[in-house]
C-alpha cells in the first residue's frame, strides 16, 4: 500500500549567531491512508520541526517527503495539509466563529458559507454561545479548542496536531480524547498527533513513534493493537500496561540522554566563560 505520508532521511539545522544546532537527522517515518498516528519525544527533539517542515513552512536540508507517493518539493506543500501549531495562533482581533472558520475562508470557501458551518460545529467542539467572543476573553482551553476547530474545518485529507490537548485540564482533555476519536473514527483522516502524553498516545494511536533525543530521529514504532473503539478504561488492561511501559523506557532513556547533552551545554559555556 502506497503510505499517505512519507518522510526519507530527513535532516535540519539551525543556526543562530555562532552556534549551530543539528535538530533532525535522518527521519525516516511513514503514516498509512486513514492512519492515526502519534509522535511522542523529549522535549527539544525536534518534533514540531518536524511538523514545521512536513506542512511546507520551513525548508529541510536533506531528505524526500511524500504525498500519496509523489515527492513534494517544499514550495508545493504550504495548503495540503490541515496543521494546528504548537501555539494556537488566534488572531486576536477576530472572533471564535471568524478565528474558526479563517483556514477555510483562506481556503476560498465562502464567509457565509464557512460562518454557518462554523455555527453548526460550535456545540462540538464545547463553545456553543462563545462565537462573538475574543481570544483574550477565553481561557486558555476553550482558545485551544477554537484552533482545534479551524484546523477540522480545513478540509484536508491529512491533519497534523502538535500537542492539541497541551492546555487542557485532565478532565476535559480525557474528554477531548474521547470526542476526538469519534470524530476519527467517521471521516478516516489521516492524523499525526505530537503529545508530551503516553496514555493519551497509547490510547488514540494505531501506532505509536518514539523520537530520540536531539538530534531528533524515529527511536522506536510500536503498533497499538488494542482494538477500536476503546473505552476510556482500556489504559487499565495489561497489553496497555506492557506497552506503557515499553514505550517509558525508551522515553526516558532519550530525556536521560537530552538532559545530560543540555548540563554539557551549560558547562562548556562556564567553561569558555572563565
Ligand atoms: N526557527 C528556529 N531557529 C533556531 N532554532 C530553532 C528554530 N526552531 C526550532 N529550533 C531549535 O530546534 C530544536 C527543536 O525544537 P522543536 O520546537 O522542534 O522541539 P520539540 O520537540 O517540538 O520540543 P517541545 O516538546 O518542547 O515542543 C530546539 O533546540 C530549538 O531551539
Ligand atoms: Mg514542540
Amino acid at each position: 500500500m502506497t503510505p499517505k505520508i512519507c518522510v526519507k532521511n530527513l535532516s535540519k539545522h539551525f543556526t543562530a549567531g555562532v552556534s549551530t544546532v543539528q535538530t533532525l537527522d535522518n527521519v525516516n517515518l511513514r503514516v498509512n491512508d486513514g492512519e492515526f498516528v502519534t509522535l511522542v519525544g523529549p522535549s527539544g527533539c525536534g518534533k514540531s520541526t518536524l511538523f514545521n517542515i512536513i506542512v511546507g513552512l520551513l525548508p529541510p536540508d536533506e531528505g524526500l517527503l511524500l504525498i500519496d507517493g509523489e515527492q513534494q518539493p517544499h514550495d508545493h506543500l504550504l495548503g495540503q495539509v490541515a496543521f494546528m501549531p504548537q501555539r494556537d495562533m488566534l488572531l486576536p482581533w477576530r472572533t471564535v466563529l471568524d478565528n474558526a472558520i479563517l483556514a477555510a475562508e483562506i481556503d476560498g470557501v465562502a464567509r457565509a458559507t464557512a460562518r454557518q458551518r462554523a455555527m453548526d460545529s460550535l456545540d462540538r467542539f464545547g463553545l456553543g454561545g462563545f462565537e462573538s467572543h475574543y481570544p483574550s476573553q477565553l481561557s486558555g482551553g476553550m482558545r485551544q479548542r477554537v484552533a482545534l476547530m479551524r484546523t477540522f474545518m480545513f478540509d484536508r485529507e491529512i491533519m497534523l496536531l502538535d500537542e492539541p490537548f497541551g492546555a487542557l485540564d485532565a478532565l476535559t482533555r480525557a474528554l477531548m480524547q474521547r470526542w476526538l476519536l469519534e470524530v476519527w473514527e467517521g471521516e478516516k483522516r489521516t492524523v499525526l498527533f505530537i503529545t508530551h502524553d503516553i496514555d493519551e498516545a497509547i490510547y488514540l494511536g494505531d501506532r505509536v513513534l518514539v523520537m530520540s533525543a536531539r538530534p531528533g530521529h524515529i527511536k522506536l514504532d510500536k503498533e497499538v493493537a488494542l482494538a477500536r473503539p476503546r473505552a476510556p478504561d482500556i489504559i487499565t488492561r495489561p497489553e496497555f500496561v506492557e506497552l506503557k511501559r515499553e514505550l517509558l523506557a525508551t522515553i526516558e532513556d532519550e530525556s536521560l540522554k537530552a538532559f545530560a547533552a543540555m548540563n554539557r551545554s551549560v558547562s562548556d559555556k562556564e567553561a569558555g566563560g572563565r
